[in-house]
């Protein structure tokens, strides 16, 4: 574990950490310079405290957050991992312990005034927020991607690089929109599933699907984030 030091900056730029040091933590980590962040380190469970990425510090596993009052009280915080179970589950235990979520958005994203944004969200680069649209918590938004008027998404989906949603599209907890998927106008996505990239979704997908093509097709269970299913796929096997 490595000590955090605790000087003021004097720049009064909100301090950052972010749990998760791969690629996903390192576009986090983009956001915030960018952003004019101040950058304190990562967390990660799988890297080696006082090793570095790209020249950040690892500062110990996620659990610091919880363990470390004045880390707590100095910093805000980033889920920033690919798994929507785990970033559910931090999200959840930051807030438990107290801590401050930071929401990061790229200075070029186009976002409207009537647009409504969670916590703990990073929408990068060229994308736009259309009026109205509802992003929950923990969401994560890739360059050039298109989020329609009205659009809802709910908590820690992924809407991947150039996806575009239609008009009043509903998207469930925890869904993975591919890169380059396009949603026709009011279709509802159920929450867990994943849409293979550059398909076509004109008809409503279930929830926990993997659905592929134009026209959108159910190719599969989506386990990752349904326990019930996957306990149940573990028996018929
Ligand atoms: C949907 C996805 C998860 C399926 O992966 P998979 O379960 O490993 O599936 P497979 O590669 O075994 O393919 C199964 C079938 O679906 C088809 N398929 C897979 N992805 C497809 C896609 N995006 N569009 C159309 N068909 C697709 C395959 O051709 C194959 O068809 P076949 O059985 O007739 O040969 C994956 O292909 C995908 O699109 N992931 C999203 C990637 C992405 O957008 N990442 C964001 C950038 S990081």
């Amino acid at each position: 574990m490595v000590p955090l030091e605790r000087q003021p900056t004097g720049s009064g730029a909100e301090r950052v950490v972010i749990l998760g040091g791969g690629a996903i933590g390192t576009m986090a980590a983009d956001l915030c310079t960018v952003t004019g962040r101040e950058l304190v380190g990562f967390l990660d469970n799988n890297k080696e405290p006082q090793t570095h990425v790209y020249g950040t510090p690892i500062l110990g596993p996620f659990d610091l957050v919880e363990r470390d009052a004045g880390l707590r009280a100095a910093c805000h915080f980033i889920v920033a991992v690919s798994d929507a179970g785990l970033r559910r589950e931090w999200l959840g235990r930051i807030a438990a312990a107290g801590a401050r979520l930071i929401t990061l958005i790229h200075p070029s994203v186009s976002c409207s005034p009537s647009a409504c944004l969670g916590e703990g969200i990073m929408i990068f680069p060229f994308t736009t927020i259309y009026p109205g649209a509802q992003i929950g918590e923990g969401c994560l938004i890739e360059g050039h991607a298109c989020v329609g008027p009205e659009v809802s998404v709910m908590p820690v989906c992924v809407i991947a690089e150039g996806a575009i949603l239609g008009h009043r599209t509903r998207i469930g907890t925890g869904s993975f929109i591919g890169a380059g998927a396009v949603s026709r106008p009011n279709i509802t996505i159920g929450e867990g599933c994943l849409i293979g990239a550059n398909s076509t979704v004109i008809r409503d997908i279930p929830s926990f699907k993997v659905a592929v093509g134009s026209p959108a097709r159910v190719l599969r269970d989506n386990l990752s984030l349904n326990p019930a299913l996957a306990e149940r796929s573990r028996q018929n096997r």
